[in-house]
C-alpha cells in the first residue's frame, strides 16, 4: 500500500522538488500508541511514545485536539527533567521523560483526543494527536436453569442472561471450558445450552462467561445433580 507521503513524492517529482521529497522519508516519526489497546473504565492506559526526536528540548500534553493552555495537562522540559503541572492535571496522571503519558484508574470523563506538542532543539513544533476511548466493564451474568436436579436421561435447559447483547458467550463446566457432545445444543446466540437426554456425568458446577474483547465476566455457578430413577 501506498502511504499519501509516497504519493505526495510521486507529484513533488513531477514538479521538480525533489530535495523536499528525498528529506521525507528519512525522518523518523513519532507516533503514539495506546497500552494496552482497549481499556476499561478502572484500568491503567498509557500513552506510548515511539521515537521522540533526540533533539526534544520539551513537550506539552494536553486533553484535546488542539494545543489550548487550558486543555493542558503538563509540560516537560527535557534538559533539567522538570514537570509542571497544568489545568487538567490529576493525581492520576505521570508524564515520563520519553514522553509517554500514564493515566491511572480511568474513567469515561477520559475519553477523547490527546495531544502532544514537541519542541526540538531549533524551537520547531510538532503536534501528534491520539484517541483515547474508555470502555464501560461488561456486567456479570446470570445463569439460570429450569432445574437443578435432573433424572438421568430427562433433559436440562440452562439460559445465560447478560445485561447487554453482542456479547460473546462461554460455557464453563466444573470451572473448565466446557466439552461440548451430541447430546448438547446451544442455541439463541449461544445463551441457551440444553442436554438431552442427561446422563450422570453431566452432574457438576455450570458457569457461562460473557466478554466484549477487553473485559468478562463469570456468572455464579449453577450446580446441577443427576439422579438415577
Ligand atoms: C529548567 O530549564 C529551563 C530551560 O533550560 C529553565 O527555564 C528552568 O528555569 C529550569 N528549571 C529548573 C527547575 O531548573
Ligand atoms: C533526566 O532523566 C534521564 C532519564 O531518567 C537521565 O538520563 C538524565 O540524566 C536526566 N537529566 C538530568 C539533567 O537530570
Ligand atoms: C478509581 O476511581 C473511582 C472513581 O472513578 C474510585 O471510586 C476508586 O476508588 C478509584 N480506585 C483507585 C484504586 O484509586
Amino acid at each position: 500500500m501506498e502511504t499519501s507521503s509516497l504519493l505526495l513524492c510521486k507529484g513533488l517529482l513531477l514538479t521538480a522538488f525533489l530535495l523536499t521529497c528525498w528529506n521525507a522519508p528519512t525522518t523518523a516519526e513519532l507516533t503514539i500508541e495506546l497500552v494496552p489497546p482497549m481499556v476499561a473504565e478502572g484500568g491503567n492506559s498509557v500513552l506510548f511514545v515511539h521515537k521522540m526526536p533526540l533533539n526534544v528540548q520539551a513537550f506539552y500534553w494536553y486533553k484535546q485536539k488542539d494545543a489550548t493552555k487550558s486543555y493542558e495537562v503538563a509540560r516537560y522540559l527535557t534538559p533539567n527533567n522538570t514537570t509542571s503541572k497544568m489545568p487538567q492535571h490529576s493525581g492520576r496522571k505521570t508524564v515520563f521523560y520519553s514522553g509517554s503519558l500514564l493515566i491511572r484508574n480511568v474513567t469515561q470523563a477520559d475519553s477523547g483526543f490527546y495531544t502532544l506538542l514537541t519542541f526540538n532543539t531549533e524551537m520547531q513544533s510538532e503536534l501528534t494527536h491520539i484517541h483515547l476511548e474508555v470502555y464501560k466493564p461488561v456486567a456479570q451474568p446470570t445463569l439460570q436453569a429450569d432445574k437443578t436436579t435432573v433424572t438421568e436421561d430427562g433433559s436440562v435447559t440452562l439460559t445465560c442472561l447478560p445485561e447487554n447483547s453482542g456479547l460473546s458467550i462461554r460455557w464453563l463446566f466444573n470451572r473448565q471450558s466446557l466439552y461440548f457432545n451430541s447430546r448438547m445444543t446451544l442455541s439463541q446466540k449461544n445463551s441457551q445450552l440444553v442436554i438431552d437426554p442427561v446422563r450422570m456425568e453431566d452432574a457438576g458446577e455450570y458457569q457461562c462467561e460473557v466478554s466484549n474483547g477487553y473485559s468478562s465476566k463469570m456468572s455464579s455457578p449453577v450446580q446441577m445433580s443427576v439422579t438415577s430413577e
